[in-house]
């Protein structure tokens, strides 16, 4: 199969920072509001009304027949939670929501891990912790002279030595005019191999670390993963332009709220 990666100028670069920007800032309007006792389609509501006031669109929605406009997915959720009013957030759950937003027909890619309630317990402080620090240190290694090798194996090496797995079943994936778009982003791999990081490339990396075994299962909705051990499962992601310093993060949170605790949460 032919891949075409595309590389991006700099009034594409400035477009997708506003696009990234709004998917950063929706996160942090939906921050104070992630409270145990609410459910996750109210959630989902208030951040779609936060992206049309914003004359943007929920990428989510109608994507692939996915049928909300965030994903939420709470504790042994991998990802693609559906959002739902029987999904009700409990204290001590951790949950992640990831945006995507379309602006001006550009799409901006971004999650973050919430936590609910004071009482996180240490397993699930100590996981929302590596995955974090899994995404940054792939983000450090997309850099030109790298390889897309070098960034999953900075994101494994994190977090295998800290004895958490990686998801192998979704990987980061190109972005721009389109949602998903070429090269696959694996969170794996060796250092060295695969597609050489350009300048100009832009592309999301979102590692989803599990405390238990790397498998995963999807539910009879066809979207939900969970994890099949029903142990824990974490997911940052951001999106990134590849500059010739390094990557520029186009997600990243205007209120500096990076990873929970939030000051505000
Ligand atoms: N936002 C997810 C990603 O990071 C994709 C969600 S696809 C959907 O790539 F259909 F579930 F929205
Ligand atoms: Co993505
Ligand atoms: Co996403």
């Amino acid at each position: 199969m032919r891949l075409h990666v595309n590389i991006y100028n700099k009034e594409d670069f400035a477009a997708m920072r506003r696009a990234g920007n709004l998917a950063a800032r929706t996160l942090d309007f939906i921050t104070p509001k992630v409270m145990h006792g609410c459910n996750t389609a109210q959630l989902d509501k208030l951040c779609e009304s936060f992206i049309r006031s914003h004359n943007a669109i929920p990428a989510p929605l109608n994507y692939r027949g996915f049928p909300k406009a965030t994903c939420i997915s709470v504790n042994h959720i991998v990802c693609h939670g559906i959002p739902s009013e029987t999904k009700v957030l409990h204290e001590g759950d951790i949950a992640n929501i990831d945006i995507t937003v379309i602006l001006n027909g550009w799409h901006g890619d971004a999650s973050r891990m919430f936590w609910v309630g004071k009482k996180i317990p240490i397993a699930a402080q100590r996981l929302t912790k590596i995955t974090y620090e899994s995404l940054m240190a792939g983000i450090d290694a997309a850099r030109p002279g790298n390889t897309l090798g070098d960034i999953g194996a900075a994101i494994q090496n994190k977090a295998e030595t800290q004895h958490t797995s990686v998801v192998r079943d979704f990987c980061g994936h190109g972005i721009g005019r389109k949602f998903h778009e070429p090269p696959n982003v694996l969170h794996y791999g060796k250092k060295g191999e695969g597609l050489p990081v350009q300048k100009g490339m832009i592309f999301t990396i979102e590692p989803m670390i599990n405390n238990g075994r790397a498998e995963v299962k999807i539910l009879q909705d066809g979207w939900t993963a969970v994890t099949r051990d029903r142990k824990l499962s974490a997911q940052f992601e951001h999106t990134i332009g590849i500059g010739e310093q390094g990557a520029e993060i186009f997600t990243s949170s205007p209120k500096g709220w990076h990873h929970p605790p939030y000051t505000q949460q």
